[in-house]
């Protein structure tokens, strides 16, 4: 059994203390599965660009059955929740609650439900009473303390490296995890800025009991993601991520051609909900025709660090032997 073992394992029943990152409004049906076969926490995402709450469920529901299908252990869904998205939000939770109900296999395997962006008082009792976790992702300790008060089960910590959104006053990781980790005491789960074992034991060392990536799991085989995203992130040097407004607030993505547009029409007097809305559309293009110059491409700053597209198993396995190593060599 691994070393890296914590109570993050337990509370999901998965081998590794990884959790997947949701990329809505991408695909990430068949990284999920295989994040899942490897021993980790695979997510379903939010894969619509409406806010049509019976698109959304049908949707998930589409997403669900697949996962299901092909996923031999533990995943879980997720969704931004907040005042501008909420009937969409709604329905992915209530089609979640409603088809787990029917399938005693999906109730082993689909035993979390993470949320993000607003609140998640609204949704902790839905989603015990239907005997799900709930996992919400928070930018600051603020937001950590109120997930706690919620009732919720574990707090994502993610900061400012994080990829696709970030807070409009965004903590470093660094900072972030270590403070969240002090002021509340269900567990938490660092998030931003990982994709190795050096990041895994510094999340460990303060006092998260695991860590979610986004990024990383981008320049995977599996990935859903069109191969010129994929290789768009290999690409990345330390300084080709930047932080742009979106209409769910700022996120933070690739510098390409269609940033740098967006950055003059900035400076000549656009509304930013203007900018914002021109950046989401271009989301479609990334997504649909791997256009990587005029498509907006979500991602961390961690990009500088990855050099070459593994499988997820690879990935996985990787950090969870290094990270062992680490531990043993130690200069204490
Ligand atoms: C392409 C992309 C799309 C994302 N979409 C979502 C989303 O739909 N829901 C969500 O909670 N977080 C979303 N995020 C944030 C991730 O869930 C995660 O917290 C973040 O990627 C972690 O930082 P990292 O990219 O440095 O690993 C997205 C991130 C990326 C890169």
């Amino acid at each position: 059994m691994s070393a890296i073992r914590t109570e993050l394992c337990n509370m999901l029943d998965i081998k590794y203390p990884i959790i997947q990152a949701a990329m809505g409004p991408f695909c990430t049906n068949k990284l999920a599965v295989a994040v899942s076969n490897a021993g980790a926490l695979g997510t379903i995402s939010i894969t619509q660009m409406t806010s049509d709450p019976d698109v959304a469920g049908e949707k998930t529901l589409e997403n669900i059955n697949y996962v299901k299908k092909h996923a031999k252990n533990t995943f879980a869904v997720n969704t931004p929740v907040g005042k501008l998205i909420e009937p969409m939000a709604n329905r992915i939770i209530e089609v979640t609650i409603e088809e787990r109900e029917k399938d005693p296999k999906l109730k082993k395997q689909l035993k979390a439900f993470i949320t993000s962006a607003g609140d998640p008082t609204l949704y902790t009792k839905k989603l015990h009473d239907a005997g799900l976790l709930h996992f919400h992702v928070a930018p600051s300790v603020y937001h950590a303390k109120k997930t706690e008060k919620a009732g919720a089960d574990a707090v994502i910590a993610s900061g400012f490296e994080a990829g696709g959104h970030t807070h409009s006053r965004p903590v470093h990781t660094l900072i972030l995890v270590p403070e969240v980790a002090k002021s509340i005491k269900i567990p938490v789960i660092a998030a931003g800025g990982f994709c190795n074992a050096e990041g895994l034991v510094s999340a460990l060392a303060a006092g998260a009991v695991g860590i979610q990536m986004g990024t990383r799991f981008i320049a995977t085989e599996e990935c859903d993601f069109h191969p010129k995203y994929k290789e768009a992130v290999v690409k990345a040097g330390e300084w080709d991520t930047v932080v742009v407004p979106g209409v769910l607030g700022p996120a933070r993505v690739l510098r390409n051609k269609l940033i740098e547009e967006f950055e003059k029409k900035g400076a000549s007097g656009v509304s930013e909900w203007e900018l914002a809305k021109l950046k989401d559309l271009a989301l479609l293009k990334a997504m649909e025709d791997g256009d990587i110059e005029s498509g907006a491409l979500p991602a961390g700053m961690v990009a500088g660090s990855i050099h070459e597209i593994l499988t997820v198993k690879e990935v996985i396995e990787e950090i969870i032997r290094e990270a062992e190593k680490i531990l043993k060599n130690l200069k204490l």
